[in-house]
């Protein structure tokens, strides 16, 4: 949440800053602003609420210099509003900051060191500035020890990503990070930093990723890192191997339609990378997960969604049991676990706050885990022992999609390489890769039938406050996913049942017209389904069918084309998906950007 950028040594500072920030407005876009030094004392502060293209409104050609850090914010503390906005400064104007995060104690903060200084924000991140200006004043000490001193005093349950600069020094940023993204960005005669490789790619692929308790200085030719002891340090650096233009929209109006459009490639991507390439699932991830008496997947959001179709896989192709747990519950609450846990993290940005704490609380008990991400080196990949990774390229749009199949397919593969090597009958007969080439051609059936759901979107969901999506074994868990996307992107109060559960009570909010959308993919509960969809029409709701051809009958307005099963779920999501999207473009909502929404979710 928040996405932050900086550069030092580059005349086009401004442009780079808000088109870094244009990339990362998926991280948060209720407002934003920028900081550019031009000389010693010499600056120009920005700031506006909403999005970056309010930003570029109050920024004409003297916004100009070579040093600068921007934010896009998501709220936490305070109102999304100008004064709100980042970069917030020292009283004296001497030092400007840009924070991602949240100060655990910064009411304590205040009341201790800034009694005589007025606030002109409601946020925590002013105070760490106002800490620096203080000390730095009281002290006399420079950007560098002053920001260290102050990210001393900051509690454990903090977590921040934060960038510096002070105007009596042109040509320097400092950075801090702990426990929220910050990766430092290297080029020739310039650095930069950003909370998203995707923010830089343009500039540089070669990055390096500071750990927690790291503090930094940059200037244009050097980069100085000191870890939390204050001893120099040299961070790996890596490369990004991925095409800026992976992350545009092209000929697309939103980044979601792209993205559900993409599944069919994201399968086949998924086929190469792990079922045609020898030895792609480590041995020793398999030798671990053969150990373990239960999985435990631990997920948020969609990503739990996704573990939930996972645990149907690895209990089906791998014969072992599976609890599903949502991150920000078991952090808090931990269940009872087995003897030999193994531990499955899913996670689309590999950032996920409640994620990570569950999987701090688990490494300290030394239980192995394994994170699923679409994010080569986010935080959950590099501190689990494995990483599988999604291969579903950027996804930008807040409403997940493509990573939620990608998910599934990728525990499909685990599940059944698990079940391979405890030579297991229904792992050994299943070609994986032959059916879920059968899933890639029946998603790309549905994606280019769109037109039909936009005609359904608009006969039903129009104008509908609420909605329902109902299912059984494994169509429950579509359902819930399905509902999700269906309220995050529309507004629409949708909730995903149990069908059968609905009878129990909530069928009481089924009125004239309610739509209830129906998920039949298995023989086994088929009858059942059909029963409760005759109940809810006779209590006046509007019904979508959406089953599997060879249960289809010709009332049915959305067919599934037939594929294994146990992947029916990687089918039957994308008409709900495009039923969401469409939902909310005929109601005129920025799709890709839902309110009060953010795509990292960086704090608990
Ligand atoms: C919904 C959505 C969220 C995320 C959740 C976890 O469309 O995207 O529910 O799934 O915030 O995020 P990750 O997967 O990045 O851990």
């Amino acid at each position: 949440m928040c996405g932050i950028v900086g550069i030092v040594g580059h005349d086009q500072a401004t442009e780079i800053l808000l088109q870094g920030l244009e990339k990362l407005e998926y991280r948060g876009y209720d407002s934003a602003g920028i900081y550019v030094l031009k000389q010693a004392n010499q600056g120009f502060l920005r700031k506006a609420s909403g999005r970056i293209s309010n930003l570029r409104q109050e920024i004409d050609a003297k916004v100009s210099g070579n040093t600068g850090i921007g934010h896009t914010r998501w709220a936490t503390h305070g109102q999304p509003s100008q004064t709100n906005a980042h970069p917030h400064s020292s009283a004296d104007g001497r030092f400007y900051l840009v924070h991602n995060g949240v100060v655990g104690n910064f009411k304590e903060l205040k009341e201790t060191y800034l009694k005589d200084v007025t606030l002109v924000s409601q946020t925590d991140t002013e105070v760490i500035v106002q800490l620096i200006g203080y000390f730095a004043a009281k002290e006399n000490l420079d950007a560098f020890e002053a920001l260290r001193k102050v990210v001393g005093l900051l509690d454990e349950s903090s977590s921040y990503a934060l960038a510096l600069i002070d105007q009596t020094q042109p040509e320097k940023i400092w950075i801090a990070k702990n426990k929220s993204p910050l990766l430092l960005g290297l080029g020739t005669d310039f650095n930069c930093i950003c909370s998203d490789a995707m923010a830089m790619l343009k500039l540089t692929n070669r990055f390096v990723e500071l750990a927690d308790g790291d503090v930094a200085q940059l200037s244009p030719k050097q980069t100085v890192i000191e870890d939390v002891k204050g001893n120099v340090v040299k961070r790996k650096e890596f490369t990004v191997d991925q095409d800026a233009s992976a992350s545009e929209k092209g000929a697309y109006e939103h980044y979601m339609l792209k993205e559900i459009d993409e599944q069919p490639a994201v399968m086949r991507t998924l086929v190469q990378k792990y079922l045609q390439t020898p030895n792609a699932i480590d041995e020793k991830l398999l030798a671990a997960m053969k150990q373990a008496q239960r999985i435990y997947i631990v997920a948020a959001g969609t990503s739990y969604h996704a573990g939930l179709v996972g645990k149907e896989l690895f209990e089906k192709l791998a014969q072992i049991p599976v609890e599903v747990h949502v991150a920000s519950e078991f952090a808090y609450n931990p269940p009872l676990l087995a003897q030999k846990p193994f531990f499955i993290f899913l996670s689309q940005s590999g950032e996920t706050a409640d994620s990570r704490s569950v999987l701090v609380q688990i490494k300290e008990q030394n239980y192995p885990a394994l994170t699923l991400t679409n994010v080569a080196n986010s935080t959950l990949s590099r501190e689990a022992d494995y990483t599988l990774l999604l291969h579903a390229g950027p996804e930008i749009a807040v409403a997940s999609t493509k990573a939620y199949t990608a998910q599934i397919a990728v525990e499909a593969i685990l599940a059944q390489a698990l079940g391979k090597a405890k030579d297991l009958q229904r792992a050994n007969e299943l070609d994986l890769a032959q059916e879920l080439g059968k899933v890639a051609n029946a998603m790309q059936t549905l994606v280019d039938e769109k037109y039909k759901i936009e005609q359904l979107a608009k006969q039903d969901l129009l104008t509908t406050r609420n909605a329902f999506y109902i299912g059984r074994a494994i169509d429950y868990a579509t359902a819930i996913e399905a509902a999700l996307k269906l309220k995050e992107v529309s507004y629409i109060q949708t909730e995903g049942f149990a069908a059968g559960e609905l009878k129990h009570g909530t069928i009481a909010l089924i009125e004239e017209q309610t739509p209830v959308i129906a998920l039949i993919t298995s023989a086994k509960t088929a009858a059942h389904t059909r029963s409760n969809v005759q109940e809810v029409k006779a209590r006046g709701a509007q019904v979508i069918t959406i089953v599997k051809q060879a249960l289809a009958t010709k009332q049915d307005q959305i067919i599934l084309p037939d594929v294994a099963e146990l992947l029916s779920p990687l089918v039957a999501i994308v008409p709900c998906q495009l039923l969401a999207y469409y939902a909310s473009k005929q109601r005129g909502y920025d799709v890709d950007k839902p309110r009060n929404l953010a795509k990292s979710v960086t704090v608990e």
